[in-house]
């Protein structure tokens, strides 16, 4: 049963209405936290975390309230690290901020930094209640510097989720299916989860519509990259009052998101040593519930085997199917990734090494340290190449 995962049947790892308001107490975190793309444009908001008090963290008590408090201190430690950008940054986070943000995250099990469980999971709130979980009705709880590209990325990502909630619904049937025989029962359930993913790959290309690729590269992705693997903070960040030496704590990337993760153990899709070790480092950055969750799929019985095994046809073919369908989406989400970083990559590069009035172009103004890893800190390319060749391993050879 996925309810004990903190996966819910309509939403999978979305976080169901997340609050919208803290206890009266915590206003001073959420008047700045709405406030961070203004004041990270005016170069105010590192001199506004000062004025903060330190606020204790003991009066925030339900799952919701801490991924709310999670989120909004998340927003305003991105914005207060990277205000001056990568050649501004600072090594120490003040108290005020640290110690509340080290506390929640001890709390809720993952780390103080931003992550997808906060701006994709727990960032989002229906205009009108009633209304449809889509683009127009949704709207962002706090956001970053990026304006309406913020607002999509964050959007589309969550849309992404949603498409992926028959899939994930669906893993529970094929595991008890495999595990009692049920050839037909495991093949309709693997044709469910097919048709999901290319739901996620339809829905991942409207990122085209909602993002604009210099606006992302030229000065969305610094706020979204972090403290470890990055050259433009090379010794981390010092939380003031939890401890003395600095941490170092990986930016926000999609393999944070469960669901890839729960897709390569139900398939059976290994992993090469390097990229291997990056998607099992990135497990520790969600809700403990939902890498729970993954590590359970692990210990099933190989659906694989089992396909092997039954030698049906109809079988075979759903487990090629689901495989393919995780294919195409890696290969798309690829050419996500050519579109909005490697394009501007080359191009600001070129503008780097010309005349100095096309300086103010958006995407020159972006991060070098940013330019071939991801936010995440991974080679990016080489990384997504290779977990997608992986991928292909997963086929069942003819027999
Ligand atoms: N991980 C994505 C990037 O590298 C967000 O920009």
């Amino acid at each position: 049963c996925l309810d004990s995962y903190y996966v819910s049947d309509e939403l999978g790892f979305i976080l169901p209405e997340p609050l919208v308001e803290l206890p009266p107490y915590y206003q001073p975190w959420m008047d700045v936290a709405v406030r961070v793309p203004d004041l990270v444009q005016s170069h105010e908001l590192r001199s506004h975390i000062y004025k903060m008090p330190l606020l204790s963290s003991e009066f925030l008590q339900k799952h919701r309230e801490l991924r709310l408090a999670h989120l909004a201190l998340s927003v305003m430690t991105m914005g207060y690290v990277w205000q001056e950008g990568e050649k501004g940054t600072v090594e120490i986070l003040p108290r005020n901020l640290a110690v509340p943000y080290w506390e929640v995250s001890q709390r809720l099990g993952f780390p103080p930094i931003f992550t997808h469980a906060d701006g994709v999971l727990a960032n989002w709130k229906k205009k009108d209640p009633q209304g449809p979980f889509d683009m127009e009705n949704l709207e962002l709880l706090v956001s970053l510097p990026g304006g309406d590209s913020v607002r999509g990325f964050f959007m589309v990502t969550l849309l992404v989720e949603l498409a992926a909630v028959p899939a994930l619904r669906s893993i529970p049937t094929v595991i008890n299916g495999v595990r009692c025989g049920e050839t037909e029962a495991v093949a309709r359930a693997l044709e469910v989860i097919s048709q999901s993913i290319q739901d996620m790959t339809d829905t991942l290309k409207l990122m085209q519509v909602h993002v604009e690729p210099s606006v992302f590269y030229g000065i969305m992705r610094i706020y979204l990259s972090g403290w470890k693997d990055n050259s433009s903070m090379p010794k981390g960040l010092i939380y003031e009052g939890v401890q003395a030496e600095p941490m170092e704590f990986s930016g926000g990337s999609a393999a944070q998101s469960s669901l890839l993760h729960c897709f390569d153990e139900l398939l059976g899709v290994k992993h090469e040593e390097k990229s291997g070790a990056f998607l099992t480092r990135m497990r520790n950055y969600m809700p403990p519930a939902h890498k729970k969750l993954i590590q359970d799929i692990s210990l099933q019985p190989s659906l694989r085997s089992f396909v092997q095994q039954q030698a049906n046809e109809q079988l075979n073919q759903a487990f090629h199917l689901c495989v393919t369908k995780l294919l195409a989406l890696r290969n798309y989400h690829i050419n996500v990734v050519s579109r909005f970083i490697t394009v501007p990559a080359a191009r600001a590069r070129q503008i780097r090494n010309q005349s100095q009035d096309l300086q103010c172009e958006t995407i020159s103004r972006a991060p070098i340290a940013l330019e071939e890893r991801g936010t995440g800190g991974s080679g990016i390319m080489i990384f997504l190449k290779t977990v997608r060749d992986k991928t292909k391993d997963a086929f069942l050879l003819e027999k």
